[in-house]
C-alpha cells in the first residue's frame, strides 16, 4: 500500500489505550482548560484520524508562517496550511507557559468536554501583519468576507504550540457512526478488500451529476480497484447543505448507480477551510494517508466565490517537487451535461460547443433548490433529488 505521507507508518495521536486515555481524561479534569476554535479542535480531530501524519501537534508561529510561506515545514516536508492552535489572548488560563500540559476543550460538544491535552511549546502572538500575510498567502486574498479568512481571523492572536494527545473525536463518531472513519480504519479496509489502486472524490456537497461521472472516469483513467468517496464532515459555510443529508443522498447514489463493493463511503471531522488550491494540496496529502493512490480534482475545487480560478486547483500540484507526495492527482477538466451527447461529459473529450451544454455545479444545484425548483434529471438522479427536495421543504416550513 501507498506509504503515509512522510513517513513509513501511520502515526495517530489519538491515545488508544483505554486506561491511558481514562487516566489522560481525569488529569484533563485537573489541568487548566481552555475553549479553543472550531478549527484548531477539527484539527485535533484529524491529527487523532492519521490523516495529518506525521504531524505531532499544533504548529509554531515560524512553521505556520514558513508553511504559509512556501508550504514546507522545517524539515522540508510538503504541509500547504497551518495548523495552529490560535486563541484570544484574554483566555489563556492564568501561569500558563511553555512546558505546561493544558486541556483543549470542545467547542462543538455541550458541557465542552476535554477533547485533547496539549503540552505547551511556545506561546507567541500572532501580530496583525503577520497574520495577513499567512491569510494572503493561505487563502490567496485577505478579503474578511471569503468564509475561510474569518473564521481564521476570529480565532484570536495567541498561538499555541506543541504536541497533543487526543481524547476524544469530538461529535463525529457519535453523530456519524456509520460514515466517520480514520485514515487508518480506511487502509484496513482497503487491505481487507484487496484495493491496491483507489482513487479518492473530495465532497462538500451532495453529488449531482458531474460529481458522479468524475468518478465513473477517474475509475476508469486510472484502473482503480474502486473509489473513496470521501466526505467532509464538520462546519460549512451558511447554505452548504448539511453532512446528514449528503450522506444519505450519496449513499443511494451509489447505492443504485454503482456496482456493488466498488464505492466506499466515508467522512472525515474537518472544517471546511475554502482555500482552494491549498486545500487541494491538503487534501492530497490526508487521502494519501488514508491509503489513496490518486485524488480527483475537478474545476474550482476547494472554492468559494470568485476567489480562485476554475483550475488554480490543479495547477499549484505543477509547484510541487515530483517527490513530495506519493499520491497522483487525476484533473477532471469541466464537467457538464451535452444535450447533444444526452449524457454528462468532460469538456475535453466532447466535439460539441457551449450551446449543448447545460453547467452542473453545487452552487447552482443548492440555488434551485432553495427556490424550491425541481432538480432535472441533468442535474441529478431522482432518487438524489428526491432526498434533497424533502431536505429543502422541511426547511422552509421550519
Ligand atoms: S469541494 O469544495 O469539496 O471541492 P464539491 O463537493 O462541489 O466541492 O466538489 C467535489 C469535487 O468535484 C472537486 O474536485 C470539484 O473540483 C469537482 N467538481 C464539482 N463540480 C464539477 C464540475 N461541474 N466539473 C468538474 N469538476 C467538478
Amino acid at each position: 500500500m501507498i506509504d503515509p505521507h512522510g513517513s513509513d507508518s501511520l502515526n495517530s495521536l489519538y491515545v488508544e489505550d483505554e486506561a491511558a486515555r481514562q487516566e489522560l481524561l481525569s488529569e484533563g479534569e485537573s489541568l487548566p482548560s481552555i475553549v479553543i476554535s472550531s478549527g484548531a479542535a477539527a484539527s485535533a480531530v484529524m491529527l487523532a484520524s492519521g490523516y495529518f501524519n506525521p504531524l505531532d501537534g499544533y504548529m509554531s508561529l515560524a512553521e505556520a508562517m514558513g508553511v504559509a510561506a512556501d508550504m514546507k515545514l522545517p524539515s522540508g516536508l510538503l504541509w500547504p496550511v497551518p495548523v495552529v492552535n490560535i486563541v484570544p489572548a484574554d483566555q489563556l488560563p492564568e501561569g500558563v507557559g511553555p512546558g505546561s500540559r493544558i486541556a483543549l476543550r470542545d467547542p462543538n460538544v455541550e458541557g465542552n468536554p476535554v477533547l485533547a491535552i496539549q503540552e505547551i511549546r511556545t506561546i507567541e502572538t500572532l501580530s496583525p501583519a503577520d497574520r495577513a500575510v499567512v491569510v494572503g498567502q493561505v487563502f490567496g486574498t485577505t478579503d474578511p468576507n471569503h468564509p475561510g479568512v474569518a473564521a481564521f481571523t476570529s480565532m484570536g492572536d495567541t498561538l499555541l504550540s506543541g504536541p497533543v494527545q487526543v481524547l476524544g473525536y469530538s461529535y463525529f463518531r457519535t453523530d456519524f457512526p456509520d460514515t466517520f472513519r480514520t485514515a487508518g480504519e480506511i487502509r484496513g479496509e482497503f487491505e481487507k478488500l484487496g484495493w491496491n489502486t483507489v482513487v479518492a472524490f473530495q465532497t462538500r456537497n451532495p453529488m449531482h451529476r458531474a460529481h458522479e461521472e468524475l468518478c465513473r472516469m477517474a475509475q476508469k483513467a486510472v484502473g482503480a480497484d474502486g473509489i473513496l468517496i470521501h466526505m467532509l464532515l464538520g462546519k460549512l459555510k451558511p447554505g452548504d447543505i448539511p453532512a446528514d443529508v449528503r450522506d444519505a443522498s450519496i449513499r443511494k447514489m451509489v447505492e443504485v448507480y454503482f456496482p456493488a463493493d466498488t464505492v466506499m463511503v466515508t467522512g472525515y471531522g474537518f472544517d471546511m477551510l475554502y482555500a482552494g488550491p491549498r486545500e487541494a494540496v491538503l487534501h492530497a496529502v490526508f487521502r494519501q494517508n488514508a491509503g489513496c493512490t490518486h485524488l480527483i480534482v475537478g474545476r474550482d475545487h476547494a472554492g468559494v466565490g470568485d476567489y480562485y480560478g476554475p483550475f488554480d486547483a490543479q495547477t499549484i500540484f505543477d509547484e510541487i517537487p515530483d517527490d513530495a507526495l506519493k499520491i497522483e492527482i487525476f484533473r477532471g477538466d469541466h464537467t457538464v451535461w451535452c444535450n447533444d451527447c444526452g449524457e454528462v461529459v468532460m469538456m475535453r473529450d466532447c466535439p460539441h460547443g457551449p450551446d449543448a451544454y447545460v453547467m452542473l455545479s453545487g452552487t447552482k444545484v443548492r440555488e434551485m433548490l432553495a427556490a424550491g425548483e425541481p432538480l432535472p434529471t441533468e442535474f441529478a438522479r431522482p432518487e438524489v433529488a428526491e432526498i434533497l427536495s424533502a431536505y429543502y421543504q422541511e426547511e422552509t416550513a421550519a
